[in-house]
């Protein structure tokens, strides 16, 4: 059917289409990138953190009143040891002023020394090496399985040599690594574990807490952590030797009944203890931790079920064991392929702009200079010689962990902590550049 048109429906069409058009021409400005001159999704900031409410300032202040700022026995880092161990859900816990404390405490009574060989991951904070690197011992690095973003326990086993004195395992950013192959390969060649979980509080594996699989756990309550008091960490362990020795050294070697005027020591050790405030402040911060970690959890689930539709975007993925996630990151990969060859910093750079603030994460840490400055020291020439540490480069090449390293984004915890709508937010943000990854990839 023609349409009859006189001039003045003509008109009246025109200015339709001329609105439709404006319209269209304000949602395809709309939906530009904000690189490209778009509007940005978001104009709101993510939740801040930590969480600060009178509860926790009254509970500062209770401390500074009564002037015992130091650990005494009785007071808050008493308390706060047993609440947490009875959270995890393990025998025995001893408060350190960091995660690093912690990790240091456990090799240290562990007896770790130069010439001994501690296996690591090459994907985790450079604390989880240098708590080994301090004794004067070698960090061996096995390779990073690339979708789950976590140590690859299958290739635990081939590197263990007569020098191997211990396992130390990251959960890194929540997510549970293999427990089942790792405490087997542990068990078969006895050998302790220490598990960092540094950044998977709350994180279970077969329904059981991590942190209590190794011969101890670890974990750190410093500002960006689920859990957090600015400073501090916290031992675990179910071996009741072991937490003495673990006790005494990270306050110089005294015994847990020394009294003031005894001068015996039963190790060395140094001072790495919490203070009252801390311990005080973290009593607080832990009642609202199982709400925060569902609130996470429940978005992170929800954006997953997003990115996996987006071509290119290949969220971590859990084990089989994992029954839950702690969320401290949230980890994907970014394929440039699928965006145009856009590289990660320009979409890193485009998400801000959308504001969408995210981190490429760790480099590779097996690679880094500081490791051969280190061995380049006269302990460590001495200890190893020049041969050995040659082989060392040989036998730390991690394929998978420099491919992840040029992949990963990561989501901080922050970003889960809001609302669903966030989740749509980001996932809407990626799609936008995605649309115009070519454009992006020009400027
Ligand atoms: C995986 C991992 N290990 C160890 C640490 C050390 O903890 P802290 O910073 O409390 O010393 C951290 C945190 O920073 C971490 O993320």
């Amino acid at each position: 059917m023609t349409k009859n048109v006189n001039r003045r429906n003509f008109m009246t069409e025109a200015a339709v289409s001329g609105m439709a058009l404006a319209s269209l021409k304000a949602q395809v400005a709309n939906d530009k990138p904000a690189l490209l001159g778009g509007k940005s999704i978001r104009k709101k900031p993510f939740p801040s953190w930590p969480v600060v409410a009178e509860t926790d300032e009254k509970a500062v202040a209770a401390v500074a009143r009564s002037a015992r700022w130091g650990r005494f026995p009785g007071g808050n880092v008493d308390r706060f040891e047993e609440k947490f161990r009875s959270l995890i859900g393990a025998k025995y816990c001893v408060a350190t002023n960091s995660g690093t404390s912690g990790l240091i405490t456990s090799l240290g009574a562990l007896g770790i020394g130069a010439g001994d060989e501690v296996i690591v991951a090459p994907y985790t904070w450079i604390a989880s090496v240098n708590c080994v690197l301090i004794y004067g011992a070698m960090p061996v690095f096995v390779d990073t399985d690339l979708e789950t973003f976590q140590i690859d326990a299958r290739k635990i086993e081939a590197a263990i040599t007569d020098r191997t004195v211990a396992i130390l395992p990251v959960h890194i950013g929540g997510n549970p690594c293999d427990m089942d192959t790792i405490m087997a390969v542990a068990d078969k060649h006895k050998l302790p574990v220490v598990e960092d979980a540094c950044q998977s509080h709350l994180s279970e594996w077969r329904g059981r807490k991590v942190g209590t699989f190794g011969t101890t756990g670890v974990f750190s309550f410093q500002s960006s952590k689920n859990l957090t008091a600015g400073e501090g960490g916290a031992l675990l362990t179910a071996d009741v030797e072991l937490y003495d020795r673990c006790w005494s050294f990270h306050t110089n070697g005294r015994r847990k009944t020394s009294t003031a005027p005894d001068f015996t020591y039963d190790t060395r050790g140094a001072n790495l203890r919490m203070t009252e405030f801390q311990a005080a402040l973290l009593m607080v911060q832990m009642t609202r931790l199982e709400d925060q970690t569902k609130i996470r959890e429940q978005n992170a689930h929800y954006l997953t079920s997003l990115l996996r539709e987006i071509p290119g975007i290949v969220p971590a993925r859990m084990y089989e064991g994992c029954t839950r996630n702690g969320y401290h990151l949230y980890c994907f990969r970014y394929r440039k392929e699928q965006f145009a060859d856009l590289s990660r910093d320009k979409f890193l750079k485009a998400l801000a702009a959308e504001g969408i603030g995210a981190s490429s994460g760790y480099p590779p840490l097996n690679k880094d200079k500081f490791l051969a400055d280190t061995f380049s020291t006269r302990g460590f020439q001495r200890t190893y010689g020049k041969r050995a540490l040659a082989e060392w480069h040989e036998r730390n090449q991690c394929p998978q962990n420099d491919k992840l390293c040029e992949e990963a984004v990561w989501l901080y915890q922050t970003r889960l902590l809001g609302e669903r709508a966030d989740m749509d937010q980001i996932a809407e943000a990626i799609r936008r550049i995605q649309k115009y990854d070519g454009e992006l990839a020009r400027v």
